[in-house]
């Protein structure tokens, strides 16, 4: 969608996978979808550098309304965890010099059965500009007809002249997805069932992206882009290892990275890949262009996932999604690369600069559900930059 936003894949905060419908407020005075809640992560993301490294928008998923709505018609907060309203909410976060997010459904209902915007349309696009909304993630439960009511909501939000990133998750309810209309009409979307908090559901999505990736990969670029949903990383579902693959795939897809996490308490660890400033550089290059899955091993156990950047470089993550160590050696043919000299970069950082010289195998040993993460510079380009930085 070409609406001045999202000219490179948002990243943020969304609070579904830690916190899902979290009613509750009594019981789980931490855990319920409520301001507290919202304040707490846009203090912590300010605070603990996640702002600084681009985490920008801030976004409630479902279970944030009242179950009916107001006698003028319009979606109301629930009093009881929004007591200072939405609009006072949404200031909040962006003093802070972040961006708020909000959801709803094309549907009667959202998916938790909260009220959807079905009917409504006009009232509700014009209440998110009220409300200064920076983000409106759209949902598909129950959406009579996505290829009528996608474009047109979208085109409510952009009369109201507010600009606004506009997530659909229309693909995500077709079997047959037009991609066309939905990146005119969308800056992103799902194109897949929901991520949980597990190495099987990151290693699925994946797999489900490699294997359809003819089918949208080249609709990416600035504006639009494809989204496997958020970032499980900081939660208890993924090691390390299995954190770092899922960081690097998603930068290779050009994908947004939502996290949803409790930011005020990660572990550094965790924290330290979320943060991780030459992935992120991947995720962001302003070319836009989504990567690929090149190359998948006999079984399936080792991939090799490409994405072309600006600067005539590469990022290339080397995946292993089995159970033992991959020692492997690639040819250039195997990794899709340009015959000609590369500097190697690893973004993780566990090993030094190195040359790969023109048809040489590169060799590499990935742990079990792990991943090796490279930048790939041309070696011509590397001498002029630093011919740049001496004169
Ligand atoms: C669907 C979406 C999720 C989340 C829930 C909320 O399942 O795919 O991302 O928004 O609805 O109910």
């Amino acid at each position: 969608l070409d609406n001045g936003v999202g000219l490179t894949p948002p990243m943020g905060w969304l609070s579904w996978l830690r916190y899902s419908c979290t009613i509750n407020c009594e019981e789980y005075p931490t855990e319920c979808i409520s301001e507290n809640l919202i304040k707490r992560t846009a203090d912590a993301m300010a605070s603990e550098g996640f702002l600084e490294a681009g985490y920008q928008y801030v976004i409630i998923d479902d279970c944030w309304p009242e179950t009916t709505r107001g006698a003028d018609g319009r979606l109301v907060p629930d009093q009881a965890r929004f007591p200072s309203g939405i609009l006072e909410l949404s200031r909040y976060i962006q003093s802070k010099g972040l961006k708020f997010g909000i959801y709803e459904d094309y549907g009667n209902l959202t998916c938790a059965g909260y009220p959807g915007v079905l009917g409504h349309e006009a009232t509700d696009a014009a209440t998110f500009a009220e409300w200064e909304v920076d983000y409106v993630k759209l949902d598909g439960c129950g959406a009579p007809d996505p290829d009528e009511g996608y474009p047109m909501f979208g085109k409510l939000l952009n009369e109201t002249g507010r600009p606004m990133i506009y997530s659909c998750s229309w693909p995500a309810y077709q079997s047959h997805p037009n991609y066309y209309a939905i990146a005119k009409a969308c800056n992103i979307w799902r194109n897949y069932g929901d991520i949980e908090n597990n190495w099987g559901s990151v290693l699925n999505i994946m797999n489900w992206f490699g294997s359809n990736q003819d089918e949208f990969a080249q609709i990416a670029g600035p504006g639009n882009f494809n989204d496997p949903d958020m970032l499980v990383i900081g939660n208890s579902g993924l090691s390390v290892d299995q954190a770092r693959v899922q960081m690097a795939v998603w930068s290779v897809l050009a994908a947004p990275l939502i996290m949803s996490v409790e930011v005020s308490s990660m572990e550094p660890e965790f924290k330290e890949i979320l943060l991780n400033k030459d992935v992120i550089a991947v995720d962001q290059d302003p070319m836009g262009k989504q990567g690929l899955r090149v190359w998948t091993g006999l079984d399936g156990q080792d991939q090799i996932w490409h994405r072309e950047l600006s600067g005539n470089a590469r990022a290339l993550a080397f995946v292993n999604s089995g159970e033992t160590t991959v020692e492997a050696s690639y040819t250039y043919e195997q990794m899709k690369l340009p015959l000609q000299d590369y500097i190697l970069q690893d973004l993780y950082k566990e090993e030094e600069k190195r040359t790969l010289r023109a048809g040489e195998d590169f060799k590499v040993k990935i742990n079990p559900t792990g991943v090796r993460f490279y930048k790939f510079v041309p070696k011509i380009e590397e001498d002029i930059v630093r011919e740049n930085e001496i004169y």
